[in-house]
């Protein structure tokens, strides 16, 4: 098999405001995996937008096999068998289509000028066999609006490598996967590289990348910083180059007093994932919701939040048992929730900063149009966006033009405004770099300090571990355990998240 060398030089672009790129330089061969890494805005899905064709206007050379080539269109980026899945998951397929329908949208859109009607049976047996030789265990039949997070992955992935493909850029893949399905993923990358494709990984978790990749190329503020061979880096010393310093200890101490019980569940059950859970939590105290993905705990959230059909069980604040039917009422009544799918359902993306981190809290920003409030508006803003070290422009920037791991801030952000008695994180670290993690962790427990109760669901047990005081065990609906996080190890939390019982 011939390799291909594919390389990018001195690419720079610019955006109103910001140098996404600044003489950035990338280069690697087929036949290898290689990890794309720098903190939250470094310009990684920027560069690789470059490669995929999005953008026109930058400046730089990209080299095939040596040779010059113009990428100026994702067609010229397609042609030339550079394909992509792109970090936006949620809007790169059509809710409203089949499987199969999207994984051969291009075929269906190329076939019909031909014969001018659509043969479904046929794009059906090619999608399924597709999954089939991929072992992606999903009907071809199926519509793409009920597929999970992390089927939707697998299905751009399916899509994106039904083409001619030499290079493969995935972007944050492994984000909405479980353990069990990124060892999949990681498979069928291994599959692509024994066939001589190229894939260019980004992540923010580096245990993986030192797992999967061959090679690491790390950006920090839309610069080029190194380029290693895997077994010749450590974690430390990557991390320390995206960050251009020392990483510090990850998880913050802050004292704090835990009063009254103030939330309490009983007994919560709904018709499709939970099935009796009961828990409480304290003024002061952060308790963790623990489990793998797809355990049920961003079900339980939702549940809470009213989002979910036929719920049942008691749900009490101080005592009083609450009716949340929606999620105004449970705003109403004291709640707040940062969800897991941030991009549908925790921030508006045509919207800018500003408008995003006060919109939960309008009663505190109350007579909008005085110009009192204006300025309270922009205070709270900057500072929130100092706080979690956003990088953006300013606060009048659209959160379309954020990098990912920067929208995830900003949702959590107007929740940290918001004046709510009760906090539910549903994922909070997911997409976020780790330099910024421990700055969402010292949110958070400022948060318990000032007499908050805090409900936080994970499936990185190294977080429960590190930030909660108590923590409930989720299995398929369930709480199995209760536990006491000092006395409690990473071992056993796994141990019962993935069904063990005593
Ligand atoms: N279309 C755009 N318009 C304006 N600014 C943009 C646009 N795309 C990216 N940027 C800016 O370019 C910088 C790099 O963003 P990019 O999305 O490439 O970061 P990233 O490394 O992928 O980060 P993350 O880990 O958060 O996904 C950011 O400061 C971002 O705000
Ligand atoms: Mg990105």
């Amino acid at each position: 098999m011939t390799q291909s060398t594919l390389k990018m030089k001195n690419i720079t672009i610019d955006f109103p405001g910001v140098r996404a790129l600044d003489d950035a330089q990338f280069s690697m061969n087929t036949g290898k995996v290689h990890a794309l890494i720098g903190a939250n805005g470094a310009g990684k899905s920027t560069l690789m937008k470059v490669l995929s064709g999005a953008y026109t206007h930058y400046t730089g050379e990209i080299l095939l096999n040596n040779k010059k080539i113009e990428i100026r269109s994702p067609q010229d980026a397609k042609d030339l068998g550079i394909q992509i899945v792109y970090q936006e998951v949620d809007t790169a397929l059509i809710p409203y289509l089949t499987v199969g329908e999207n994984i051969m949208l291009n075929k269906m859109v190329n076939g019909m000028g031909k014969r001018q009607f659509i043969q479904y049976s046929q794009i059906h047996k090619e999608a399924s066999k597709l999954l089939e030789e991929l072992n992606i265990n999903v009907s071809s039949r199926r519509l793409v609006r009920t597929l999970t997070l992390a089927e939707k992955q697998m299905i751009l992935i399916a899509r994106a490598i039904s083409r001619d493909c030499r290079f493969l850029i995935l972007d944050e893949p492994t984000a909405p996967l479980s353990s069990a399905e990124t060892e999949r993923l990681f498979e069928i990358v291994r599959q692509l590289r024994a066939s001589n494709v190229g894939i260019i990984f980004i992540s923010h978790r580096l245990q993986e990348l030192f797992e999967i990749c061959d090679e690491i190329t790390v950006m920090r503020n839309g610069k080029f910083i190194s380029h290693d061979r895997i077994g010749e880096v450590t974690i430390d010393s990557i991390v320390e180059k995206m960050l251009g310093k020392q990483m510090e200890e990850q998880f913050p101490t802050v004292e704090r007093d835990i009063k009254d019980k103030i939330f309490e569940v009983e007994h919560l059950r709904d018709d499709e994932k939970v099935e009796d859970v009961s828990f409480h939590v304290c003024a002061g105290e952060v308790i963790g919701l623990a489990g793998l993905v797809g355990a049920g705990k961003t079900e339980i959230c939702k549940a809470l939040f009213g989002e979910s059909s036929h719920l049942e069980g008691t749900v009490k604040m101080h005592g009083r048992a609450l009716k949340i039917r929606n999620s105004n009422q449970a705003v109403h009544y004291g709640l707040a929730l940062v969800p897991e799918e941030r991009r549908k359902e925790g921030i508006l993306v045509g919207e800018n900063v500003k408008t995003n981190l006060t919109s939960a809290n309008l009663s505190y920003f109350s007579h909008r149009f005085s110009f009192l409030n204006f300025r309270k508006e922009r205070k709270v803003s900057t500072e929130m966006v100092e706080r979690l070290g956003v990088k953006t422009p300013s606060i009048e920037t659209k959160l379309a033009n954020l990098s990912g791991g920067n929208q995830q801030k900003i949702a959590i952000g107007k929740w940290l405004i918001a004046d709510a008695d009760v906090y539910i994180f549903d994922e909070p670290t997911k997409g976020v770099d780790v330099g910024s993690k421990k700055d969402i962790f010292t949110l958070i427990l400022e948060l318990a300090k000032r007499g908050k109760a805090i409900i936080y669901a994970s499936s990185e047990l190294t977080e429960i571990v590190g930030i909660t005081d108590r923590s409930y065990v989720i299995y398929d609906g369930k709480v199995v355990k209760e536990l006491q996080t000092d006395k409690t190890t990473e071992e056993q939390l796994l141990f019962y998240s993935t069904g063990g019982r005593d």
